[in-house]
């Protein structure tokens, strides 16, 4: 189940915020993520942007009017209501918030979330201070204690100029939730994953470190992978360039030190840990506290002292532990001697060398290779189908 939005049918609600702007484009990545998208908009957000906007995008008929004769056609807002999988509400203004909170079923818009049974998701957009007016405030408390998501908002430069919360959460991270609500019942509900990622920075003092070409691509999406599959994600992460997933708890380390203690820690109640990690195999032995001089000399020489391997070290019982060797050479016969060397179930080999592959790409090809000795060879795929692949092999130890 590479990609939970794949063949889905979500509602769009729309309600009249200037972020509106960004609506379309939303619906242009929902359709472009394989979904069916029916777009119910209020009169006001109408005058923001057109139905024939989203129309064009979606290809399929724009609720706008409660009394649209459309009802006939069965394309009204009760049949979107009952065929949803999901319904999201982005913008929603805090009039429209206030609504749904109050149960009102006044235009298309309300009465497709009041009917339908399907999970929610509201995304906030409006000025700075009505977001932090009490009202508002408790209008999202309650949304959240009927289990509707309320995704954002984010803060930032606000349409009047101010800075603030208030702003939509860019589409891609309403994706990201949309897919969480819509994996919460996944293979993997009520499972615990940990997946670690980034290269660890071992400083040699304050300002110079010994680091790795790992972007951490690959263990972020391993995190969202589990997430999407219902499990409770943690990322243990060393990355400093990739932002925190949406709906994963983050872990944030520098060092192999920090690593282990981190990874130690939340394995002790998971049941599988991904260690995509790009581990610091050494470590300057004596760091110094101050900033080191270069002096006059040629050469200078650094004393390195080895790192714990993180996940040879983790020995919870029943863990299910999926290494990751990238290679340069021998790239199979390496990655079969670390099963063995770190107590794995399985390991992912991939050659960093070749194109499209390994460091700082969105595409992995990679050969999963068991305790048994059997290979999977995958094709070039996305980091997040890869990590799907991975997760497909995990459940497999359960099955049998
Ligand atoms: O660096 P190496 O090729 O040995 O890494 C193989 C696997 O071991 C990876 O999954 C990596 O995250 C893990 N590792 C570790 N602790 C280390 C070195 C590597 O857990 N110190």
């Amino acid at each position: 189940m590479p990609n939970p939005l794949e063949g889905r049918t979500v509602a769009l609600g729309v309600s009249g915020s200037i972020a509106c702007y960004r609506a379309p484009y939303l619906a242009s990545k929902l359709v472009q993520h394989g979904a069916r998208v029916d777009v119910v908009m209020t009169e006001a957000a109408a005058k923001f942007v057109t139905p024939l906007a989203f129309g064009s995008i979606t290809h399929r008929p724009v609720v706008t009017d409660i009394f649209d004769p459309q009802t006939e056609m069965g394309i009204d807002h009760v049949a979107i209501a009952e065929r949803s999988d999901v319904v999201v509400v982005a913008p929603a203004t805090a009039h429209a918030m206030a609504r749904i909170a109050h149960g009102l079923a006044d235009d298309a818009l309300t009465t497709t979330v009041l009917a339908t049974r399907a999970p929610v998701v509201v995304c906030p957009a409006m000025d700075g201070h009505m977001y932090d007016n009490p009202a508002t405030q408790e209008n999202a408390a309650t949304l959240r204690s009927r289990g509707i998501t309320v995704a954002g908002p984010a803060t930032g430069r606000l349409a009047s100029g101010m800075y603030g919360p208030g702003r939509m959460l860019e589409p891609a991270e309403i994706i990201d939730h949309v897919r969480a609500v819509l994996g919460r019942d996944g293979d993997l509900a009520g499972r615990k994953v940990v997946a670690t990622a980034g290269g660890t920075r071992e400083l040699i003092d304050p300002v110079r470190f010994i680091s790795n070409r790992s972007s951490g691509k690959m263990g972020h999406a391993a995190a969202e992978a589990a997430r999407d599959r219902g499990a409770s994600a943690v990322l243990v992460t060393a990355s400093t360039t990739l932002p925190d997933p949406v709906g994963v708890s983050v872990v944030r380390v520098e060092s192999a030190i920090d690593m282990r203690d981190a990874v130690m820690r939340e394995c002790e109640d998971a049941e599988v840990l991904v260690m995509a990690a790009a581990v610091a195999d050494w470590r300057p032995a004596e760091p110094s506290e101050r900033k080191l001089k270069k002096g006059s000399a040629k050469t200078s020489s650094l004393e390195l002292a080895r790192t714990p391997d993180v996940v040879a070290g983790v020995r919870t019982k029943g863990l299910i532990k999926v290494g990751f060797a990238a290679e340069t050479d021998d790239v199979e016969r390496n990655a079969r001697a670390k099963i063995q060397q770190k107590g794995l179930h399985f390991i992912a080999a991939n050659d960093v060398t070749a194109a499209g592959s390994g460091f700082g790409a969105d595409s992995n090809r990679v050969v999963l290779i068991d305790r048994e000795g059997r290979a999977e060879r995958l094709d070039m795929l996305s980091k997040y189908e890869v990590a799907h692949r991975i997760l497909d092999k995990v459940l497999s130890y359960w099955d049998c």
